[in-house]
């Protein structure tokens, strides 16, 4: 079992609504990437190239802890979920669960892992059978995976439906049945039934009616303080990352630009496109005034990322030619707050150190994309 203290968790002003996570480790990726090979337009002569959907991410998630990651449409949150999940394979890196990689798993560990590691999806009506009845959705894992009597499962189902705020009764219904809400507690219960450790909520609320989310989003605060659950949170919404998360990763293009305790993070973002993110979402109250910054451009191609800083071409504070030419690395600006920016001087200086290093070493063809126009 991995423990550290360098960058323990814990609960600061403003998350107090928030269970306190443990220092063990549960979840950590190192390096990750996944790269989709992709043809480069119709010709048959256009050849292959890679989609970086995601491009070297770390992140660790600590037991009953969430963590957020947030970003633009695009910007490869499903894709690192799918790879946690073990439903994807990373193209690079490593994924250990409990200290074990789950790349190559024996069976034993695969068992411990598909028992510990449960999901809840975006949409409660897809994720769910419409011909099986409740009973059989949530009591399905039981069935496979334990070798519980039907009564015990039904037992089971009936407390997990009790949990999720739902009545046992419901038990004999089917998905259509219930509303959005009620559909995804049906898909909470479901992932809850192995009692995992970790669960990852891939836009768990995006698809509900704006009176729901927030019940839904208490729920699963609620449930974390009672299990002492784990979450990997993706969103897009800000204010739902802000309201369940401890710590955060801010996405862009594949990468982890800013990576800190919610927050400190959110008070005081520190790259230029978490500002801008920030800036764009409305404010808690009406009277609070905001700048709102707004980015040029569209967010390029991941097929042809822009070289050195990919978010270079949209920002506005862009120091010159060494946000095109040298790309900056994810360092520790302020405590516990991690920052991907030649803006500032810890990375700048760990970017100049790299660049000093590739200068001195025998020149190799470069891998790293071409310049966006
Ligand atoms: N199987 C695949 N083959 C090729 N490209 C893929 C595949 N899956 C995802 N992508 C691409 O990888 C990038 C990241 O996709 P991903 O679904 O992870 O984004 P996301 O951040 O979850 O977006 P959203 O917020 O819209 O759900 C996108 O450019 C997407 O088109
Ligand atoms: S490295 Fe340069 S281009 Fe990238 S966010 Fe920082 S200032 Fe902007
Ligand atoms: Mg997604």
């Amino acid at each position: 079992m991995t423990t550290s203290t360098a960058r323990r968790p814990k609960v600061i002003k403003g998350m107090e609504h928030l269970a306190v996570p443990k220092d063990e480790i549960l979840l950590k990726a190192t390096g990750v990437k996944k790269y989709f090979p992709v043809s480069r337009g119709f010709s048959l002569f256009g050849g292959k190239a890679n989609l970086k959907a995601v491009d070297d991410v770390s992140f660790e998630i600590r037991a009953g802890e969430t963590f957020g990651l947030v970003g633009e449409s695009g910007c490869g949150k499903t894709t690192t979920a799918k790879m946690v999940l073990n439903l994807d394979k990373p193209t690079a890196g490593d994924i250990t669960f409990e200290g074990k990689t789950v790349l190559k798993m024996d069976s034993a560990v695969r068992q411990n892992f598909r028992t510990n590691v449960q999901a809840v999806f975006q949409d409660p009506w897809s994720s769910l059978n419409p011909r099986m009845r409740v009973r059989s959705i949530v009591g399905e894992p039981m069935e496979i995976a334990t070798t519980m009597t039907k009564q015990q499962i039904t037992a089971r189902v009936g407390e997990l439906l009790t949990e999720v705020g739902l009545n046992p009764y419901q038990a004999n219904l089917y998905p259509h049945e219930f509303s959005g809400g009620q559909r995804q507690r049906i898909g909470i219960a479901r992932a809850l039934a192995l009692s995992p450790k970790l669960v990852v909520l891939d836009e768990p609320v995006s698809a509900l009616d704006v009176s729901i989310r927030a019940q839904i989003m208490n729920l699963l605060v609620d449930l974390q303080k009672q299990h002492g659950l784990a979450y990997l949170l993706i969103a897009h919404n800000l204010a739902t990352v802000r309201y369940m998360c401890h710590r955060v990763g801010v996405m862009y293009l594949g990468k982890i630009v800013e990576m800190g305790d919610t927050d400190p993070l959110f008070d005081d973002p520190l790259h230029p496109y978490t500002r801008a993110l920030i800036s764009a979402a409305l404010p808690s109250h009406p009277d609070i005034k905001r700048e709102e910054i707004i980015l040029p451009g569209e967010v390029p191609s991941p097929i042809n990322p822009p070289s050195g800083c990919t978010f270079n071409p949209r920002c506005p504070v862009k120091i010159g030619a060494v946000c095109e030419e040298m790309k900056p690395v994810l360092a520790e600006e302020k405590s516990r707050h991690r920052v991907s920016c030649h803006l500032y001087e810890k990375s700048k200086k760990a970017a100049e150190d790299v660049a000093k290093a590739a200068a001195a070493a025998p020149a190799v063809p470069s891998t790293n994309g071409a310049k966006q126009a």
